[in-house]
C-alpha cells in the first residue's frame, strides 16, 4: 500500500483496495478524492478525501478557518474546487450548476447563520423549496406539506404566520430545518447548527436531529465544533487538519489521534465536561 493509500484509508473509514469497488454496507453518498481549493495563494484543501456514508450522521470538526465551511461549499457547488472529484448520489459532479442542479433537488441545506428570508413568514420561508422544485403540486398542498415540516421540526402551528424576527433563536434554527427539509432530502447538510443557542437550545437540537434523522433514514454532514453535538448524536468524526481530512471514524478512535489540534480539542477541559457533564457542575 502506497502512503497516498494509507492516507485515503484513513481518511475515508475503508480500504483503499475497496474503495473504488463500493462496499455495499457503506455506500458512499459522498465520495471526494483528491479534491484541491484555494484562494489566490491561500490553500485551504490538498488532496482531500473523504467518504460520507449512506444513513450516517457525519461530523466535520477542525480549527476556526481550516476549510469546513468551504468543503460544503464545494461540495454544494457553490465555488467550483481546483482539483480533484466530487460524487454525490452516486453522479460526478462535473461542474457547479451540474452540482447545484442535483443538490438542490435532492439535498437540504441548513447554512451557518440559518439564512431565513427576514420579509417572508415561517410558513412562506419553508415554502421557498417548495416552489422552486414543485411547481406541479397546487399552493395548498405546497402550504400543507410546509407545515407538516414546521410540525416535524418541534413549532407550535402558530409560528407559521411570525416573522423570523419574532421567535428565539433556537425557533430559527428550528424553522431553518423545516426549510431544509421541506423537499424531503436524502441527503442535508449543517454548517455550525447549533453555534449561539445556550447549551439546552443546543442540546434539543441535537435531538431533535437525530429522531428525525432516525425516522426519516436521511444522511447528515454536519459541520460544528460543539463537542457536545458530537457525544450526543454522531456515528462517525471527520477531522479537517493541515489542509486534508485527518481521519474519519468513530469517536473513539477519533479522540486517540496523535495529533496536536486533535489532542487540544479533545482532551482539554471542555472534551473532559462534554464526555462527562456530571463533572462539570463543580
Ligand atoms: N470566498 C472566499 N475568498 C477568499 N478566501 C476565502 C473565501 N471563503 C473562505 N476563505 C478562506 O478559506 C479558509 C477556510 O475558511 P472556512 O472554510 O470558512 O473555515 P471554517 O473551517 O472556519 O469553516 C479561511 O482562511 C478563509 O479566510
Ligand atoms: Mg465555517
Amino acid at each position: 500500500m502506497t502512503v497516498n493509500e494509507q492516507a485515503a484509508e484513513r481518511a475515508t473509514g475503508q480500504s483503499a483496495g475497496h474503495a473504488s469497488g463500493g462496499d455495499p454496507e457503506h455506500e458512499a453518498v459522498i465520495r471526494i478524492r483528491g479534491l484541491d481549493n484555494r484562494f489566490g495563494a491561500n490553500v485551504i484543501h490538498e488532496e482531500l478525501d473523504l467518504d460520507v456514508r449512506r444513513g450516517e450522521i457525519l461530523a466535520v470538526v477542525g480549527g476556526s478557518g481550516s476549510g469546513k465551511s468551504v468543503l460544503m461549499r464545494s461540495i454544494l457547488g457553490l465555488l467550483r474546487p481546483h482539483g480533484g472529484s466530487i460524487e454525490v448520489f452516486g453522479q460526478r459532479l462535473m461542474d457547479t450548476e451540474d452540482a447545484q442542479r442535483i443538490i438542490s433537488r435532492r439535498a437540504g441545506v441548513l447554512f451557518q447563520d440559518g439564512a431565513l428570508f427576514s420579509s417572508l413568514t415561517v410558513l412562506e420561508n419553508v415554502e421557498v423549496p417548495l416552489k422552486s422544485h414543485r411547481s406541479d403540486l397546487s399552493g395548498q398542498v405546497r402550504r400543507d406539506l410546509a407545515r407538516s415540516k414546521i410540525q416535524l421540526s418541534g413549532l407550535p402551528a402558530s409560528a407559521s404566520s411570525k416573522f423570523p424576527s419574532e421567535l428565539s433563536g433556537g425557533m430559527r434554527k428550528r424553522v431553518a430545518l423545516a426549510r431544509a427539509l421541506a423537499l424531503e432530502p436524502e441527503l442535508l447538510f449543517l454548517d455550525e447548527p447549533t453555534a449561539g443557542l445556550d447549551p439546552i437550545g443546543a442540546a434539543d437540537f441535537d435531538r431533535l436531529l437525530r429522531t428525525l434523522q432516525r425516522a426519516l433514514g436521511f444522511t447528515v454532514f454536519l459541520i460544528t465544533h460543539d463537542l457536545d453535538t458530537l457525544y450526543a448524536i454522531c456515528d462517525r468524526v471527520a477531522v479537517i487538519a493541515d489542509r486534508k481530512i485527518l481521519a474519519a471514524g468513530p469517536l473513539d478512535e477519533i479522540e486517540q489521534l496523535d495529533h496536536e489540534w486533535v489532542r487540544e480539542y479533545f482532551h482539554g477541559p471542555r472534551a473532559r465536561a462534554a464526555r462527562n457533564p456530571e463533572s462539570t457542575r463543580d
